[in-house]
């Protein structure tokens, strides 16, 4: 224990957050590049859904998820071209439940990514159509690149984690103890259970599509596995926290809509300190996963550092 703590204040103060932040845009570029090529426009009838789908999916998000993917994968010596199309479809999954969740009958609200939500842009019925859109051209580039190259077990496997990820037993599931703990206080294992699944489980898959398709060993994406688990609830406790003190500019979505909801939040339930000193904690225990990759993690823990840090 001793050991490990020692060599993980090494890791955390030598990692560089400059070439973090470099290999984030990076890596941000080619994602946005072939999303922009897998929702093109076009002059059909139906034009109005392709420009609902760009209109949040280039609405420039920080792609923190297919950066994993594309991060975890080079970890391991991967070809980065098998895994950006796994990449692209978990950041359109993310893309719709995000304008799911910002419709009326959710969280209702206004601002997402520094712009009017879908639904208050095309209306509700155009936001709806616009999420399942993006779901189904997930499994849609998924699906067509089975064939391509080599590798289809891989390729099914990643698949499988991508769909139970974004389902009952992960995204969609969390997302219903969301909306059933509105206005009830619900206890800190609750707390845990709902923000491990709306939004840790898509970070898992994530990170876990990264190893699987560089061919990693069951040893190191159970490892991968687990740094994710714990970045994944971080990810969410910061976000509880920046819905409290965030600043709007910055955060491109609305500051004190969680208490206004009477959402139950890791913020609202314990406090703004135990929730900035569990951040801490879940942040250090994601770090303390990649203890066997020595350098090669740089990159890992600097992006734990730079989500424990960022400001948006
Ligand atoms: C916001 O996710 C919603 C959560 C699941 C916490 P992000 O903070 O990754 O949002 P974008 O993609 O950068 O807009
Ligand atoms: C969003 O959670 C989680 C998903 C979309 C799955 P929140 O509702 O807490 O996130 P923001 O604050 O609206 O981005
Ligand atoms: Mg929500
Ligand atoms: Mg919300």
């Amino acid at each position: 224990m001793v050991k490990l703590e020692s060599s993980l204040s090494y890791w955390m103060g030598r990692v560089d957050l400059n070439n973090t932040i470099d290999l984030v845009k990076k890596y941000g570029e080619v994602i946005n590049q072939y999303l922009n090529e897998y929702v093109p426009e076009a002059a059909v009838p139906e034009k109005k859904i392709y420009e609902a789908m760009r209109y949040s999916l280039l609405a420039g998000g920080k792609r923190i998820r297919p950066v994993l993917t594309l991060a975890v994968n080079q970890l391991f010596d991967g070809d980065m071209d098998e895994a950006i199309p796994f990449a692209c479809a978990i950041e359109m999954i993310h893309t719709y439940s995000l304008i799911h969740d910002d419709l009326p009958a959710m969280d209702n609200d206004d601002y997402r990514r520094r712009r009017l939500t879908n639904h208050k842009v095309f209306g509700e019925g155009i936001a709806v159509l616009t999420g399942d859109a993006l779901l189904n051209k997930a499994f849609e580039i998924m699906i067509s690149i089975l064939r391509d190259g080599y590798s289809l077990d891989r390729k099914v496997r990643v698949m499988y984690e991508i769909a139970n990820a974004s389902g009952i037993e992960g995204m969609i599931g969390g997302q219903v103890v969301d909306l059933e703990s509105e206005g009830k206080f619900v206890d800190q294992e609750t707390l845990r259970y709902m923000h491990s699944r709306k939004t840790g489980r898509l970070i898992v898959a994530s990170a876990v599509a990264g190893a699987i398709t560089a061919g990693a060993g069951e040893e190191d994406i159970g490892k991968i596995r687990s740094y994710a688990s714990n970045l994944g609830l971080a990810f969410q406790i910061k976000d509880d926290i920046l819905s409290e003190i965030g600043e709007q500019e910055k955060l491109g979505k609305r500051v004190g809509n969680d208490r206004e909801k009477n959402k139950s939040t890791y913020v609202t339930t314990l406090g703004l300190d135990e929730a900035k000193r569990l951040l801490d904690i879940t942040t250090r225990s994601s770090i303390e996963s990649l203890e066997s990759f020595k350098e090669r993690a740089e990159f890992l823990i600097g992006l734990a550092e730079f989500l424990l840090h960022r400001e948006n």
